[in-house]
């Protein structure tokens, strides 16, 4: 999608208004006196659809009352817009903007509108015949009457890139698994490295990982017919200083092994390595913004099947770091494969922060729903910018408890750990016991993890995103590291 600021062709024009605000001035005497006697009133989301004779088609869309209204409610009147534009089928779209001067920072106004512009724009479509795909044309262009600070541009350009990158990770977590193997996402990886003269590539292959002794990682691909690989996409943005890494789950399919996920859970896990793609898609746009910073992008690829060599419940295992962990259960994959990336890469690139992603737990689901990541940290710093990053971008993030009672959960019996909770019944604050576990392989870097079981693929629609991968982690990474 192109975006214009102040150009005059768009066949839709949509109006903002906030609740009870006169309407005459914006709209003209006759366009006002239709939408009042409609009874329009302003309400947050409520559309009124007319028609002009020099336009095609008007929106007029409530904002709601003026004290509540945020970044999150604009990111959502604009999401609302383009799918009301889209599903009208038409190809351009001009929005006023007037109703925002001095509200928002220009800058963070027109970032927000191109993300979220552009996340309501997307659809997966390339499975579709070419009629079907004709039916579901996105819109081409998209125009903002804005007579504010030249900022929004500045802005409207960086959310491109954001917003296209969250796309780019929603495209890569849509593809089925039998397509998105390990050997596919490498292909991915080494097309985006071969793109920016700034990112470098590193893979570690099943020889490599087994002389390192990656015994977490290589039990829970034991099963697959694909290969595993550790993937390193290095982005130097500035010529010194420490790295930041950020780990991703790369679970390209979880069965959940010989505890083998039911109907109605397993059909959706060809979305466990969001956390791995959301690494790339960050990185990416780390490279298009030139973000000032030293990251290194860490991806887990792995799948988690089951085979007559697949490991057992009951096995025991040996990490990257030598702690043995017990396999309680094989679903708990993603902590086994994080276990040796994470120590791995702390004795490596010794990062001075190590942020890690993934798709880690339902508990997360019940916990929180779609509309936010969990947070799992002792670093109280990290965990309020990377809560700031989240609130700003609109892909949220919240935490949950990290008291010292849950640190021996995972302890093991017969080993050092187990990879499920070994108090109580087993399940209760699954994602922060989950986060213990992880803890054990990190000793130096200032580390958080986040859940984004629920964020990354929803079972809902909502009014920018939709049902199926959202790029969660993306927004939220790049916001961070910008601010940083
Ligand atoms: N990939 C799943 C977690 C998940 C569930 C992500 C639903 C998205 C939606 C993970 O590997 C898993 O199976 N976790 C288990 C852990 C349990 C066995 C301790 C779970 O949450 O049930
Ligand atoms: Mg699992
Ligand atoms: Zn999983």
């Amino acid at each position: 999608m192109k975006f214009s600021i102040n150009s005059k062709q768009s066949e839709v024009a949509a109006f903002c208004v906030f609740e009870k605000e006169s309407l005459s001035g914006k709209l003209g005497k006759e366009l006002s006196q239709a939408v009042k006697k409609k009874r329009f009133n302003g309400k947050f989301g409520e559309i009124f659809k007319t028609k002009s004779d020099k336009q095609e088609l008007i929106l007029i869309i409530g904002l709601g009352n003026k004290k509540e209204f945020s970044l999150e409610r604009l990111r959502r009147v604009v999401g609302k817009l383009v799918k009301q534009t889209k599903a009208a089928k038409y190809e351009t779209l001009s929005i006023d903007f007037d109703c925002c001067k001095g509200i928002f920072n220009a800058e963070e106004l027109g970032a927000a509108s191109a993300e979220s512009a552009l996340l309501a724009n997307y659809s997966f479509d390339k499975y579709f015949s070419k009629e079907k795909k004709e039916k579901k044309r996105p819109l081409e262009t998209l125009n903002f009457a804005w007579a504010g600070s030249k900022n929004f541009g500045v802005g409207l350009k960086r959310g491109k890139v954001i917003g296209e990158a969250s796309n780019f990770v929603r495209d890569l977590v849509n593809e089925p698994a039998g397509v998105a193997h390990s050997l596919f996402l490498e292909k991915v990886v080494k097309n985006i490295v071969a793109r920016h003269s700034k990112l470098r590539l590193k893979v570690l292959n099943k020889p490599e990982l087994k002389k390192l002794g990656m015994g977490a990682l290589l039990g829970v691909n034991a099963g697959s017919s694909y290969p595993p690989k550790l993937i390193f996409i290095e982005y130097r943005g500035k010529p010194s200083g420490k790295w930041t890494a950020l780990v991703g789950k790369g679970i390209t399919f979880d069965s959940g092994g010989y505890n083998l996920k039911p109907t109605k859970y397993i059909e959706d896990m060809k979305s466990d390595m969001a956390g791995s793609a959301a690494v790339l898609g960050t990185i990416k746009a780390a490279a298009e913004l030139g973000i000032k910073q030293n990251i290194v992008g860490v991806m887990a690829v792995c799948e988690n099947m089951v085979s007559s060599l697949a490991q057992r419940p009951g096995d025991i295992v040996k990490a990257y770091n030598g702690k043995t962990i017990e396999i309680g259960n094989t679903d708990a994959e993603g902590r086994l494969v994080l276990a040796d990336a994470l120590a791995y890469t702390e004795k490596k690139y010794q990062p001075e922060v190590m942020i890690d992603l993934a798709t880690l737990t339902g508990a997360c689901v019940v916990a929180l729903g779609y509309y936010a990541a969990a947070v799992v940290s002792k670093d109280e710093r990290l965990v309020a910018d990377l809560k700031n990053a989240g609130d700003k971008s609109g892909d949220r993030i919240w935490q949950l408890p990290f008291y010292e009672e849950y640190h021996d959960a995972m302890d093991g019996s017969i080993s050092d750990l187990n990879n499920i909770s070994q108090k109580g019944k087993g399940y209760e604050g699954g994602s922060i016991t989950a986060g213990v576990f992880l803890s054990k392989f990190v000793e130096k870097s200032r580390w958080a993890h986040l859940d984004i079981a629920g964020s990354a693929y929803w079972g809902v629609n909502g009014d920018y995103l939709g049902k199926g991968p959202t790029g969660s982690g993306v927004r939220a990474l790049c916001y961070y590291l910008l601010n940083k």
